[in-house]
């Protein structure tokens, strides 16, 4: 009786095998988490030395290499409680550490990492994030770890990149150089999504114009929003079709979490004149285009006079919109005649905007438009 059960436990723990085999044969990652993206599974207590992870496969779908921190929500350092953004643990990386996964995906597809991050006691604290094999002549986005834009010690990051092979290593690495090498940034919640880079249409000479192709934005946790740092062109804009110009990032934003003049997705500027976002189109010499855009705020208690400025062609405006941070939009208008084959459209903020707990916020891009004046007379 009993070797009966034993037998059919056999069976069926065979079946859980092959059913357990089968499933990563085919798996291919789904938009959100990656498999242990948050760390919530850690190394075992033999392999973890205080708080430094002792050996290079210790935290489960991942490689570490160098002085890697497993750290638990609510640790201190000193007086300072370490802040782990998600769930009951994330990881610290110090001085030229890393962290890497690999991850299968569909080659010549275009993908998004977004990840939490947050520094500790260093000032400036700056984060690699690298692709591995690639095609190009540069597969990696440096992000600088600031702490101003949210009042939580810790933002969400993007980058986004083209998987030149199905087999990828996506590596998070430190550059930091701290006297202390516990000095380096927590990260937490590491996800991925595909980028649809949709062509442009009649409908729209812009290439995601509502922004609504974009990167993994989480979908349950309270610090919403996600940096798109500056200087990341296509491929490696996690914001298909744009470019986030000069020196700071613009802070991509969904409807589940803040007001959107349109769909899901929308930008919010939240370094003034520091950030800029272009994007650069066909046009025809000599034709009329109209530009149309909706500016408004996130319904995130930011308030005050907002204006949004649009260049293109030798034309530019400024639409100004009284924000009361409770949600709301204003439309703005250009026609401009091209005087080039190429076009640059630029969006920025004229001011700085800042929330009453000091994080800096701003105004809402959001439904930008490009259509040929010229096109619909001739129709
Ligand atoms: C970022 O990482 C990649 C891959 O390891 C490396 O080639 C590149 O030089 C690094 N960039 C910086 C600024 O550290
Ligand atoms: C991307 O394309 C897929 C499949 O066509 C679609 O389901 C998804 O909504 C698109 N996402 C965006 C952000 O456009
Ligand atoms: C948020 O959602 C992700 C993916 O669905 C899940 O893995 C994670 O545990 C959730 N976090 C919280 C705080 O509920």
């Amino acid at each position: 009786m009993i070797s009966l059960i034993s037998i059919r436990m056999r069976k069926l723990e065979l079946l859980l095998l092959l059913l357990l085999a089968t499933c990563h044969t085919i798996f291919s990652i789904p938009d959100g988490l990656l498999p242990n993206g948050n760390f919530e599974l850690g190394p075992k207590p033999s392999q973890l030395k205080g708080t430094v992870v002792t050996a290079r496969d210790a935290i489960p779908e991942w490689t570490i290499s160098g002085f890697v921190e497993y750290i638990k929500a609510g640790q201190k350092q000193g007086d300072m409680v370490l802040l782990v953004p998600e769930g009951a643990s994330a990881v610290r990386l110090g001085n030229e550490a890393s962290i890497m996964q690999k991850v299968k995906l569909v080659k010549g597809m275009f993908y998004s990492i977004t990840f939490s991050a947050g520094r500790t006691c260093a000032q400036e604290e700056k984060i690699n994030v690298s692709v591995t094999p690639t095609n190009e002549k540069r597969n990696w986005g440096v992000f600088p770890i600031q702490t101003v834009h949210s009042s939580y010690g810790w933002d969400f990051y993007a980058c986004g990149f083209r998987a030149d092979n199905s087999d990828v290593e996506i590596m998070i690495h430190n550059t930091g150089d701290e006297e202390h090498p516990a000095c380096g940034p927590i990260v937490d919640s590491v996800a991925l999504a595909v980028l649809n880079h949709s062509k442009r249409t009649n409908e729209n000479l812009l290439k995601n114009g509502d922004f609504e192709d974009g990167p993994y934005v989480f979908p349950n946790v309270t610090n919403c929003g996600v940096l798109i740092p500056p200087n990341m062109d296509d491929p490696h804009s996690p914001l298909p079709g744009w470019i986030i110009e000069s020196l700071k990032s613009v802070k991509y934003i969904d409807s589940d979490h803040f007001f959107v003049p349109k769909g899901k997705r929308a930008i919010e500027f939240v370094a003034g004149r520091e950030s800029a976002i272009a994007q650069v189109v066909r046009t025809q010499t000599g034709w009329i285009y109209d530009l149309s855009f909706a500016v408004g705020d996130a319904n995130n208690a930011c308030e005050g006079s907002m204006t949004v400025e649009a260049f293109a062609g030798k034309e530019t405006v400024k639409v100004s919109y009284d924000s009361k941070g409770k949600g709301g939009f204003v439309r703005g208008k250009l026609r401009f005649k091209a005087v080039s084959s190429r076009t640059r459209i630029t969006f920025f903020s004229t001011f700085y905007s800042m929330k009453t707990d000091g994080s800096l916020c701003g105004p809402v891009l959001d439904d930008v438009k490009l259509l040929s004046a010229h096109y619909f007379r001739h129709r």
